[in-house]
Parts: structure tokens; C-alpha cells; sequence
């Protein structure tokens, strides 16, 4: 466990230049004869090359060794993760909602921690999500980790993480995310003071997360891009039996290095991991009646080829005050055209009195109709519509275009809730033909 404090970059996709030992970089070009301290230039990218320019993704990384000194991949055995599609794909109306993932009790790292929920879309078609719980309580030390199927937004719930990744390292207090973009490698630790960790993860096959375009808010409001942090160059120079292991269309891959992968002593760009801490989201809600629709909390979004037709909203429900005069102010009944994962962090989400736990998840997809349950409803429709400031809550929702299929692992795990469409069950008629 490290107890050092980290330095940070800040902005969102901003061209970043950053060096571990000093003129590191190059100047002025990015591939010259001879690097200076015999470092290898490697390009990666993170979009086409000739993708428009405001999306276009690459980084520069000046490295010990370059990525292609490794031996051959050979395949690692099944874990419980899922990619779509799915051999067997099993899209289902119901309602779903699971209890938290217990923390193990045997020594587990990240990779054999994860448990795929929900796919959608097709990884190698670059459309859709995977979305994964992990629970685990030891450190990767000697294996290191890479995803060719997506980008990864981990959402801790329970503990903090260290992400060591090639271009620098993160620390992933609770109620901050981490985006890890596809392909980069890193080792997932856990954070200071933390023995055991638990979260979400959005694994996005598609075009990778942006922020939201503010239309008539303006300049300002919801995810600030300064309040994104990239880590600053740091590389480690070690020697021995170390492990790569990559996931890749579907499967997982071991190739074995002799050195630590996270030996990039410079790197300049516009595609690096960075962090939020979703405290600095600036809440913007209704001051008359109603609400918005939950789109006014998007933090960030995964553009399909259908505008405004997302691949993935990353959407919270964050603390707030809630004013709304007249107004039935938790969420309303609603059936959507859009797939709905959600999950909690911590406290309470005000469409559900109980059941939905920290650490628990949910899943309504496509015009599967939900909402409040009964006791929320109840209390909401008596309730004294002064100023509340909900404090106490961290909720957030995997949206997306795709209906989401769950696995056979999550339907049948001892964690999920069989009887969650009771909730609705005591919502009775008060319809009166005599009182308008
Ligand atoms: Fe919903």
C-alpha cells in the first residue's frame, strides 16, 4: 500500500505533456532518430487515425522497452465474465435487482473478482456495453491487466483503489470514477486503508465516454472539464516474472514479460486514464414543478451512430435539493425506450424505500415499466412539499440503447432478488369517479 500523495493533470481529453525525467520528451517531433535516454517511441491511439479532429485520440509514450517485447498469448482459463454477444443470449423483461457482491473470504485480485451482470451490443461491432461487479481483497503485484474489448469506468463502492497504469498512477477515493481507456494496461491495488474493494464496472465497446453537449445550460454546469484529473508520468524499472493478461474479443489472454509493463517515462497526448470525484458535478434540477428528465444528471456519454440515441449515459443521482412545487418529486412510473442498469454507492435512491442496497444493482430494460414502490409512493403523494435537501445518496444508471442480457451466472446467483416485481404489488387503485 502506498501512502504517497499523487500528482494530477487537469482537464478533459486536454493534450497532456508529461515526463518522469527532465527533456524526456522530444521536441518538436514525436518520432525522432534516437530518443533521448535510449527510450523507445510507441504510438498508441485510441481512435481511428483520420477520425474527426475533436474526436480524434492518440498518445505519444516514450518507454524502456516497447509494448511488443512479451512471449506468445496463450489463453487463460474461463472467468465469470460475460462479453456480447452472448453464446446464448437470453434478453429478458423482468424487472432484476441483485444484493451487493459478498467481499471473498479465499485471497482475490481484480481479474478473478469480476462478475459480469449484463452485455449488450456486440464487442467486435464496437457497439454496446459489458456491465460487471468486482469484489476483491488482494493486491495484483506480478500480473497486469488490458482490455481490447472497451474503455473501463469503474465506480467504487466500497474501498478506495490505487490504478497503476502505464501513464501514471490514480487514486480512486470513494465516490470518485476512474475511465481506464481501451488497451491501456494497468494493475489494480488496493487503496490506502482499504483490506477489501467493491464496485461497478461500465466496460464500453463503443465510441469512448465523452461529456455531454450543454445545449441551452450554457457554458457551464454538470461535469466541469477541469474537475477531470490524468495522472503525470511515472514508470518503474523492473526486472522479472511478470504477466500481462489481456482481454480480448471475449476471452482472456496471458502473455508473460520479464519486466513490469509500466515503464513509460514520458508521454504526450489527448487519451490518458483520468478520475472524477462526483461531489464536483453541478446539479442542475428544476426551481417550478416537475423534473427533468434524468438526462440533466448525465456525467458523461458514449455516442451510437443514432444522434442523441446514446450507446451509454453514465448518469447519477446525485445529493440535492429538491424544490419542485406541486410536483410528485421522487422519480416517476415510466417505461423507456432506453436499457436501464442501475446501482447505488451509498445511502438511499428516493424511488425505493427498501431493497436497493448499497453495492446492489438493478436492471429494467427496454418498456419494462418501474418506479417508486409502494411506501414511496404513499409518502410522496401526502408529503409537505417544503424545501428537502436529500443528502444522504449516491445512485447511477448504465444506459443504453441496447437491451441488456443478462448472464447465467447473475440469474442464478444466490444474490439475486427473485421476488423484486413484488414491490410494486401493493400499489392499489385510488381511482374515485366521484371526486375529480
Ligand atoms: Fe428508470
Amino acid at each position: 500500500m502506498s501512502t504517497e500523495t499523487l500528482d494530477y493533470q487537469s482537464g478533459f481529453r486536454n493534450h497532456f505533456a508529461t515526463e518522469a525525467l527532465p527533456d524526456a520528451l522530444p521536441k518538436g517531433q514525436n518520432s525522432p532518430q534516437r530518443c533521448a535516454y535510449g527510450l523507445y517511441a510507441e504510438q498508441y491511439t485510441g481512435s481511428a487515425f483520420t477520425a474527426p479532429r475533436h474526436q480524434n485520440l492518440r498518445s505519444w509514450l516514450y518507454r524502456i522497452r516497447p509494448s511488443v517485447v512479451q512471449s506468445a498469448y496463450q489463453p487463460l482459463k474461463e472467468k465469470a465474465v460475460a462479453t456480447a454477444p452472448l453464446a446464448k443470449p437470453a434478453a429478458d423483461p423482468n424487472q432484476m435487482r441483485w444484493d451487493p457482491l459478498p467481499v471473498p473470504a479465499e485471497p482475490t485480485d481484480f481479474i478473478d473478482g469480476l462478475l459480469t451482470i449484463a452485455v449488450n451490443g456486440d464487442a467486435g461491432a464496437q457497439s454496446g456495453v459489458g456491465v460487471h461487479v468486482y469484489a476483491f481483497n488482494r493486491d495484483m503485484t506480478e500480473r497486469f491487466f488490458y482490455n481490447a474489448d472497451g474503455e473501463l469506468l469503474i465506480v467504487p463502492q466500497l474501498g478506495t483503489l490505487r490504478l497503476r497504469t502505464e501513464l501514471g498512477e490514480l487514486d480512486i477515493a470513494n465516490g470518485e470514477i476512474g475511465v481506464i481507456p481501451r488497451g491501456i494496461k494497468f494493475q489494480v491495488r488496493l487503496g490506502e486503508g482499504a483490506d477489501a474493494a467493491r464496485g461497478y464496472i461500465c466496460e464500453n465497446y463503443g465510441n469512448p465516454l465523452e461529456l455531454p453537449g450543454l445545449g441551452p445550460i450554457g457554458a457551464n454546469g454538470l461535469a466541469n472539464p477541469r474537475d477531470f484529473l490524468s495522472p503525470v508520468a511515472s514508470y518503474e524499472d523492473l526486472e522479472g516474472d511478470y504477466s500481462l493478461v489481456a482481454k480480448f474479443s471475449g476471452r482472456f489472454w496471458e502473455t508473460k514479460l520479464s519486466h513490469s509493463p509500466l515503464d513509460v517515462v514520458a508521454w504526450h497526448g489527448n487519451v490518458a486514464p483520468y478520475k472524477y470525484n462526483l461531489a464536483n458535478f453541478n446539479t442542475i434540477n428544476t426551481v417550478s414543478f416537475d423534473h427533468p428528465d434524468p438526462s440533466i444528471f448525465t456525467v458523461l456519454t458514449s455516442a451510437s451512430d443514432t444522434p442523441g440515441t446514446a450507446n451509454l449515459d453514465f448518469v447519477i443521482f446525485p445529493p440535492r435539493w429538491m424544490v419542485a412545487e406541486s410536483t410528485f418529486r421522487p422519480p416517476y412510473f415510466h417505461r423507456n425506450l432506453m436499457s436501464e442498469f442501475m446501482g447505488l454507492i451509498h445511502g438511499e435512491y428516493d424511488a425505493k424505500a427498501e431493497g436497493f442496497l448499497p453495492g446492489g444493482a438493478s436492471l429494467h430494460n427496454c418498456m419494462s415499466p418501474h418506479g417508486p414502490d409502494a411506501d414511496t409512493f404513499e409518502k410522496a403523494t401526502h408529503a409537505d412539499l417544503t424545501p428537502q435537501h436529500q443528502s444522504d445518496t449516491m445512485a447511477f444508471m448504465f444506459e443504453s440503447r441496447y437491451v441488456y442480457h443478462p448472464t447465467e451466472a447473475a440469474l442464478n446467483a444466490d444474490i439475486r432478488q427473485r421476488d423484486y416485481v413484488d414491490v410494486w404489488s401493493t400499489l392499489r387503485s385510488h381511482f374515485d369517479p366521484t371526486k375529480p
